[in-house]
């Protein structure tokens, strides 16, 4: 009977140790218009008379073999700027927040563990293109669920949206509920009422009531929705799109964020796991001869 108890100890201890041993991936969305997807870097090439991107990678976006990316025919690669360059195909990609994001997290918890982005944005859409049945939504539903049959864990969903929504008085009224609806639309299709998301409130708008839609994305009291500000942030000549350095501060932002969300315990677990792991030859080799000992006697 007790050596049953102490097989049962050992057994539990077993799958402890297979828990922290598999790898899996943090699954990161990131959705929204042009700043998420990327513009840093980009200049009017005189030669070409084309908007093109100058190449420029600081060291916050450098590619790390732990930050993978969805392709969009749904593979895991390493993760290159610019990210969004087989998503928002029809535009010049730059420099976005999701790398510096990710190298964010890898700097302040270096046992997080493997970050996986699954890029979704579309320069110059507005929050009804976004809406439940049009492609974007349909896009971002897909290769999220296509990104976690692979094994992983939805972590979140960093969301820049809204530039477009600037321009009408009635968008700018409506973007309050339309936002709302779309994030909750989200949750239930994914099956994950409590997704946590991560907005940025706009540095920059394409019309006149970008005011109106800051105050609906600061005021937004869904739970589990965290802001940041990308008011003040560098932008382009274009008035409109971040520059690399303030892509690099908002992703060191976005990454603090979801940082602090986190339950206090929920970093240190991953920790204690990995003490657990250490911990368990010596312990279950203990037991192991206990249990011999009660077995044979
Ligand atoms: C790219 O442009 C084509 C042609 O205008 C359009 O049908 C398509 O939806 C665009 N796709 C994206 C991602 O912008
Ligand atoms: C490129 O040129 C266009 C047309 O002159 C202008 O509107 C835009 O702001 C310029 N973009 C950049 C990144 O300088």
């Amino acid at each position: 009977m007790l050596s049953f108890l102490w097989l049962s100890v050992l057994l539990i201890q077993a799958r402890q140790l297979v828990t922290a041993q598999q790898p899996s991936i943090n699954i990161f969305i990131l959705a929204g218009q042009s700043n998420m997807a990327g513009r840093g870097g980009l200049f009017n090439d005189t030669k070409s008379d084309r908007l093109t991107w100058d190449g420029t990678v600081p060291p916050q976006c450098q590619p790390n073999p732990s930050i993978l990316r969805l392709t969009v025919s749904l593979a895991w690669v390493t993760a290159h700027e610019p990210l969004h360059v087989d998503i928002d195909y029809n535009k010049t990609n730059g420099i976005g927040p999701g790398m510096p994001f990710s190298n964010a997290i890898l700097t302040q918890v270096p046992n997080f563990g493997v970050v996986g982005l699954v890029p979704c944005a579309v320069g110059g859409t507005n929050i009804q293109k976004w809406a439940k049945g049009g492609f974007l939504y349909q896009q971002l539903v897909r290769r999220t669920q296509a990104a976690l049959t692979a094994g992983g864990v939805l972590r979140g969903m960093l969301w820049y949206q809204g530039e477009a929504d600037t321009i009408t008085k009635e968008d700018s009224d409506a973007y309050k509920g339309r936002l709302e609806k779309f994030f909750t639309d989200v949750r239930t299709d994914l099956q994950y009422p409590s997704l946590p998301i991560f907005q940025v409130a706009l540095a920059s708008g394409q019309g006149p009531y970008l005011e109106t839609v800051r105050e609906a994305q600061l005021e937004m009291n869904l739970p589990h929705v965290h802001c940041v500000d990308a008011k003040g942030l560098p932008l382009e000549p274009d008035r409109l799109h971040l520059t690399t350095p303030a892509q690099v501060k908002l992703g060191r932002m976005l990454a603090d964020s979801f940082l602090e969300s986190l339950p206090d315990s929920s970093i240190h677990v991953r920790s204690n796991y990995a003490e657990t792991a250490s911990n368990f030859i010596p312990t279950s080799f203990f037991l192991g001869l206990l249990t011999t000992f009660l077995l044979t006697v």
